[in-house]
């Protein structure tokens, strides 16, 4: 005789993929198995939920992925989930597969959908997850840590070559509004300097900066430029060049490096931890709340909070990066 599932639930990842969210795709699945809630995986973000994009999985079907970046379930950055037609076929494809529930993988935007649809009635759990580490509520999302340690990697091989030719290097992160990464990242590679965008900071003061780090006796100079910074990290090589600071300039743009790679032991322990919880959450009723690293627990904040606040850097940090430039 088949058991009848406890639940069904659908479980997709949204917006830019960050590493560790396979390890939590894995944890809602097997949370869901041991409690009797069938999981389907929809594929392509909001995009798939809208049209029909989902599938089973079962205990082999996460096997061998906790350790790979990427999503399985694959992303999208959705525009036609924005408005309410898009919310609406998705809400009638739900309940054409018997979803009873949503978890939504993903950053800012992500979490601005799972809102519109707990306000529709549907029950819905967001888990953060974003390298930019931008989401009110949360201590943490699920991949800053990998990418904060491929920044810090990649920073480490620069200054390497940096000091054999005397150079200094601007190294451009990403982190789009959020000089968090810029800043963590400064501080954990002893970078001269880190520009972000809570901080305006003009050439004049940049070249400077560089120079005097030249007059210490300083043999290369590495300046983190966050992509918010208002500083293209080309345009400012150039700058310094013609300013003549001390040492010649090299450019180098992570990019997209800085979102890929096996994650952290940090990232899976958060994303599995993040991912039980969710499953929990829904178990026991709750809807509309994001997980949430607070102090050493995971909890829950309610969704509609986190996207109503903005979560600032805790500047204490970049005054402490410059502090520990000397
Ligand atoms: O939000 C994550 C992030 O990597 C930002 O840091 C960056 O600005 C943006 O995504 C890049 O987006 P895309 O992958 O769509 O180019």
């Amino acid at each position: 005789m088949d058991i009848q599932p406890a639940m069904t639930i659908g479980v997709l990842t949204s917006g830019g993929d960050a590493p560790g969210m396979n390890a939590c795709i894995r944890a809602v699945v097997r949370t869901g198995m041991a409690n009797n809630v069938r999981v389907l995986g929809v594929y392509n973000g909001y995009e798939g939920l809208i049209d029909g994009e989902y599938r089973p999985l079962g205990a082999r079907d996460v096997g061998g992925i906790l350790q790979r970046g990427g999503t399985i379930l694959q992303t999208r950055r959705s525009k036609c989930f924005i408005e309410k037609t898009g919310q609406r076929d998705a809400i009638r494809k739900m309940n054409e597969a018997g979803m009873d529930a949503l978890i939504v993988i993903g950053g800012d935007g992500s979490l601005h959908g799972a809102q519109a649809l707990h306000e529709q009635g549907v029950r819905v759990i967001g888990i953060p997850a974003s390298i930019d580490n931008d989401i009110w509520g949360t201590n943490i999302a699920i991949g800053v840590d990998t990418a904060m340690n491929t920044i810090m990697e990649a920073v480490d091989k620069l200054r390497d070559t940096a000091s054999s030719h005397s150079r200094a290097f601007l190294v451009e992160t990403m982190g789009r509004n959020s000089g968090y990464l810029a800043i963590m990242s400064g501080i954990v590679c002893g970078a001269e300097m880190v520009l972000v965008p809570e901080v305006q900071t003009t050439a004049d003061e940049i070249a400077e900066t560089v120079e005097n780090a030249y007059k210490r006796g300083k043999n290369h100079s590495i300046i983190i430029v966050a992509e918010g910074s208002g500083h293209r990290a080309t345009e400012l090589a150039k700058e310094l060049e013609d300013k003549d600071v001390g040492f010649r300039t090299r450019v180098t743009v992570l990019g997209h490096i800085q979102r890929g790679g096996s994650p952290t032991a940090y990232d899976r322990l958060v994303a599995s931890r993040m991912g039980f919880k969710a499953v929990e959450g829904l178990l026991q009723g709750q809807s509309g709340m994001m997980t949430a690293l607070k102090g050493r627990g995971v909890d829950f904040v309610p969704i509609a909070d986190v996207i109503a606040n903005e979560r600032k850097v805790n500047m204490e940090y970049f005054e402490m990066a410059k502090v520990l430039a000397r």
